[in-house]
Formats: C-alpha cells, sequence, structure tokens
C-alpha cells in the first residue's frame, strides 16, 4: 500500500501533507510513503529528512501518481483550481485522493474528480465528532491562524501590546477584540493575552462565553436576539439581513475603542457575513488594525482585499490568503497528523476499507466509480439525492 506525496503546487502553498516523524506509524499499519523530491523543503522538511524515517524520495511527480494507491494533500483541485487540474490526467481509477478539496465553495471541481473515476475525499468535511478530533484539519489550520492573526495585528499596530510600567512612563495595554470565538478566536484570544493585551471578544453563539471567559478575555454580550444560533455539528447558522443590520449597529461602539480587530465569522459553505462596513472602518480610530481570517469566504470587512494589506481612513486592513501556510512547519506537523490519523482509519490490514456505515468516511468521501456520493455537494451541483 503505497502512500503518495505530490508536491503542492498552488502559489500560496507551503505546506506539506505528510512529514518524515508520521512515517513509522504508516509502516506500522502496512503503508510505505513515497514522496515527490523537494515537497518538504518549502516547510522546512528536507528529502533527507524523510529517507532517514523510511520515506522513499521519488523524482517525478507521474512516478508518485502511478505508484501510488493514496495520494495525499494538502490542497486538492477543489482548493487549488489553477494548477491542480495538471493533475488530473495523472490520476488513476479507484486511486485515493485526500486531502482539502473546498467541496462546498468549488462543487464543480468535484465533477472534475468524478469523471477521472477516483474516489476522493475531503478533509475539511470531517465531522466534528470526538472521534474524529485529531483528523480535524479545520480546527489544526484554524489555530495556526488564529496564532498568526494576532502577530500579523501587533505587528502593523503602531503601539505595543502589554502594559508597561518603566521609568520613561507607562504604556497602556492596546485593546484587541476579536469576533467569532471559533477554534481561530480562542486561539487568538489566548495569544493576545499572552501579548498582554486587553482582550474582548463576542460570537453569535451564545455557548462560547463560557470559552471566552476561561481564557481571561471579557465577553462582549450584545442584545440581539440570535435564536437557535447553532446547528447540530455546532456551526454558526446564517441569520437575516436585519440581524446583520441591527448586530453591525451595535458592533460599531465597540470598534471604536479597539486598536485591533481580529474577525473569524463563517458560515459553512456560505459568504462571510459583513460584520464591518465602511462607514464602521471610518469611526475607528486612526492607527488601528483588522486582520479579517474570513477574507478567504469574501470577508467580514466590507473594505478588506484578498492577500493585500490596505489603509482605508487610517485602518489598516489586512486580508490574509492561507494564513496557516505562513507557518508552514507546524502546520504541515498539525496537518499531517490529521492526515495520518485518517489514513489509519481508512487502511486496515493493509487494505482500504470504505465502511460507508462510518460516520468518518461518509461524511468525508466525495467521488467513487464514477459518481459524486456526498449528499450536500449533490445538492449544490443540482443532481438528484442517489446517484444513477
Ligand atoms: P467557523 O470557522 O465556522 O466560524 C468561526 C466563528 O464565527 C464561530 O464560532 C461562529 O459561531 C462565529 N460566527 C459566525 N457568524 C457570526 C456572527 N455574525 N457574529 C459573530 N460570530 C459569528 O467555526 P469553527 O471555529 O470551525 O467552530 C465551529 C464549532 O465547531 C464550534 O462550536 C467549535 O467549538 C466546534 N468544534 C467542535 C469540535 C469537536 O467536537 N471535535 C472540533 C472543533 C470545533
Amino acid at each position: 500500500m503505497i502512500i503518495g506525496v505530490p508536491k503542492e503546487t498552488a502559489s500560496c502553498e507551503k505546506r506539506v501533507a505528510l512529514i518524515p516523524a508520521v512515517i513509522p506509524s504508516l509502516q506500522k499499519g502496512g503503508m510505505e510513503v513515497h514522496i515527490e523530491s523537494g515537497a518538504g523543503v518549502e516547510s522546512g522538511y528536507p528529502d533527507a529528512a524523510y529517507t532517514e524515517k523510511g520515506g522513499t524520495i521519488v523524482a517525478s511527480r507521474r512516478q508518485v501518481f502511478e505508484h501510488a494507491r493514496i495520494l495525499v494533500q494538502v490542497r486538492t483541485l477543489g482548493a487549488n483550481p489553477e494548477q491542480g487540474r495538471a493533475d488530473l490526467s495523472m490520476m488513476q481509477r479507484d486511486q485515493v485522493i485526500v486531502g482539502i478539496a473546498e467541496a462546498l465553495s468549488n462543487p464543480q471541481a468535484i465533477q472534475e474528480l468524478k469523471t477521472q473515476h477516483v474516489r476522493a475525499f475531503a478533509m475539511e468535511l470531517m465531522p466534528r465528532i470526538t472521534r474524529a478530533q485529531s483528523m480535524d484539519v479545520l480546527s489544526s489550520m484554524g489555530t495556526v491562524s488564529g496564532y498568526k492573526a494576532v502577530l500579523m495585528a501587533a505587528n502593523a499596530l503602531p503601539k505595543m501590546l502589554p502594559m508597561l510600567m518603566t521609568a520613561a512612563g507607562t504604556v497602556t495595554p492596546a485593546k484587541v477584540f476579536i469576533i467569532g470565538a471559533g477554534v481561530s478566536g480562542l486561539q487568538a484570544i489566548s495569544m493576545a493575552r499572552r501579548l498582554g493585551a486587553a482582550v474582548e471578544a463576542y460570537d453569535v453563539r451564545p455557548a462560547v462565553k463560557e470559552q471566552v471567559l476561561s481564557l481571561g478575555a471579557k465577553f462582549v454580550d450584545l442584545p440581539l436576539d440570535a435564536g437557535d444560533a447553532q446547528d447540530k455539528g455546532g456551526y454558526a447558522k446564517a441569520q437575516d439581513e436585519e440581524f446583520y443590520r441591527r448586530q453591525r449597529d451595535l458592533l460599531t461602539k465597540v470598534l471604536t475603542s479597539s486598536d485591533v480587530v481580529i474577525t473569524t465569522a463563517a458560515i459553512p459553505g456560505k459568504k462571510a457575513p459583513i460584520l464591518i462596513t465602511a462607514d464602521m472602518v471610518a469611526g475607528m480610530s486612526p492607527g488601528s488594525v483588522i486582520v479579517d481570517l474570513a477574507a478567504e469566504r469574501g470577508g467580514n470587512c466590507e473594505l478588506t482585499r484578498l492577500n493585500q494589506t490596505v489603509v482605508e481612513h487610517g485602518v489598516t486592513i489586512i486580508g490574509p490568503e492561507n494564513p496557516a501556510s505562513l507557518v508552514p512547519y507546524h502546520a504541515s506537523q498539525m496537518y499531517s497528523k490529521n492526515i495520518a490519523t485518517f489514513l489509519l482509519h481508512l487502511v486496515k490490514k493493509g487494505e482500504i476499507t470504505l465502511d460507508m456505515e462510518d460516520e468518518i468516511t461518509k461524511e468525508t468521501l466525495l467521488t467513487r466509480d464514477g459518481e459524486i456520493v456526498h449528499p450536500h455537494v449533490r445538492t449544490l451541483l443540482g443532481l438528484s439525492q442517489t446517484p444513477e
């Protein structure tokens, strides 16, 4: 059972899907690992580190595709629309492709994978259940993004974050406001607290309040009725426009007194809600900073530009693309742990097992036997629920 690790081809991608440290555990599970030469270099894992752990370095990408029963990637076609297509012709019937597929935002790419008769799995669709926690790439990468967002903000801010009492006077702590306290938001809270900022946070899901308080931040209670804000997967539900309008009104006051605002609000499979308008930015103090972690989903701030830092009304607005990849060494380590756990789940006694009764397999499998089998993706593509 050969696991192939091709080099990532998206220009924004520095991570690698498997790092050398996980190879021994995969070998114990009956798997051999073939790595395209140079695949780990940008994240700090040279070829020699893979061979040292028992991996095989393969010179050509084509050979990786030719020999592997399972290919593992950070970005499969859906998440790598520009360069990913070049791999399609190298895929083989029934080959398993595992990676982030952006299946809900780019279902058309899944149509293309389907025609190759591969079995594609979307890691971002991993169910949020206890058993799957160590395979949850949204959580591991959200953790890295939350950490990095605070550093980006601190770098752009003309102030220091901690309170300092020195002979040259007292420096007051910076005020950091986190909107959306999911995985990345909670990590941003911890990180900003570690750097000594005064931290406040808000989320539409009331269940989060306790977690925010336990991290030493203040929870901003907005007098808003979010109703049943959480779906059964624990994700926020989309609200109507009137709700978002009221929310923006109430947030305006908090924004005017914040030095840093980090936004993470997302609704799975949908464009991110606009929580900060241009007028709200104009009301913020000059020199303050917004880091919009929802930039890839359209942004929580109206003025965010993906992969750009813009200054509007004296406020710096950062719209990072793929922030986890800016910390590629540890992001790859965590992603790799997620992938290795998933592979050990999938491969039993040296064989690939597709148990469709299993929640993890059922919710992540996109294509099989030339069909799209994922109900949500089928709905998005306007297909009937049962494959022909
Ligand atoms: P996410 O990335 O989908 O969204 C980020 C945050 O934005 C969420 O907390 C969401 O409630 C919030 N949000 C959405 N709209 C908002 C608005 N209009 N105003 C303010 N905040 C808004 O969420 P993430 O980080 O993926 O977490 C989703 C849920 O999954 C959480 O409940 C988390 O605790 C849970 N989870 C469960 C796991 C498990 O049991 N294995 C693992 C990881 C997360």
